[in-house]
């Protein structure tokens, strides 16, 4: 498995609405982090440093260990030795809200729940209330309006069931969810089959 930045932020400078932000965000490092299953070495002693603003592509054949890695990282797998840090803090084991404020992942087995709609899913356990207490559904769609806005997420209705979504939809729908949390590190992971296949025949 290789770890390759494609791409660095700097270049936000002031025009960017973030780029201040960014500038004091902490840089996300890896020490020896280990992870195995049973008798298998899925992830070997990764020393990996993320840099405020950079993108970094995780390229590796299949079982190459990139969505445990991803896993470690969002805290949905306990590592089994090393440690990652976010600037000065160490991140331990969970993936709750608090979490994945931290490092939030975008996984290609979606986490959707298709008879809900958009708006409910982005802002599950975090619902806006209205003053009786109950969720305001006025409220939940405008917050899903301009999160969308903000993203530039265009022709998703947030009153639509996700079950009626394409799955590139879903996957834009999945992407939002996770930036509504604000975290600090997103990581997504998308699978090319291709390279599958073409490994299995070749
Ligand atoms: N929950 C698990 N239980 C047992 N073995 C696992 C588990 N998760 C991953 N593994 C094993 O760990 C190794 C790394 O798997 P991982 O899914 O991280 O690879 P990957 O690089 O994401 O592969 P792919 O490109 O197929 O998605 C593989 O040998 C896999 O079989
Ligand atoms: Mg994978």
């Amino acid at each position: 498995m290789s770890v390759m930045p494609t791409a660095n932020g700097s270049h936000a400078g002031e025009n960017g609405a973030s780029a201040g932000d960014r500038s004091s965000l902490p840089a996300l490092t890896t020490s020896g982090l280990m992870k195995s299953f049973g008798g298998v070495i899925a992830v070997n002693a990764i020393d990996f440093r993320a840099e405020p603003g950079q993108i970094h592509g995780l390229l590796g054949e299949n079982g190459a260990g990139k969505s445990t890695f991803i896993k470690l990282l969002a805290g949905v797998l306990r590592a089994d030795a090393g440690e990652i840090h976010l600037g000065d803090e160490a991140l331990g084991y969970g993936a709750g809200r608090a979490r994945s404020r931290q490092v939030a992942a975008v996984f290609q087995e979606l986490s959707l729940v298709p008879d809900f709609t958009v708006a409910e899913n982005i802002w599950i356990g975090q619902e806006p209330l209205n003053r009786i207490g109950g969720v305001s559904t006025r409220r939940l769609r405008r917050k899903t309006r301009d999160l969308f806005a903000e993203l530039e997420i265009e022709g998703i209705n947030p009153d639509r069931e996700v079950r009626l979504l394409s799955v590139a939809e879903r996957h834009l729908v999945e992407t939002a969810k996770a930036l509504a949390g604000s975290p600090q590190v997103l990581s997504w992971m998308r699978q090319r089959r291709r390279l599958g296949r073409a490994r299995q025949s070749g």
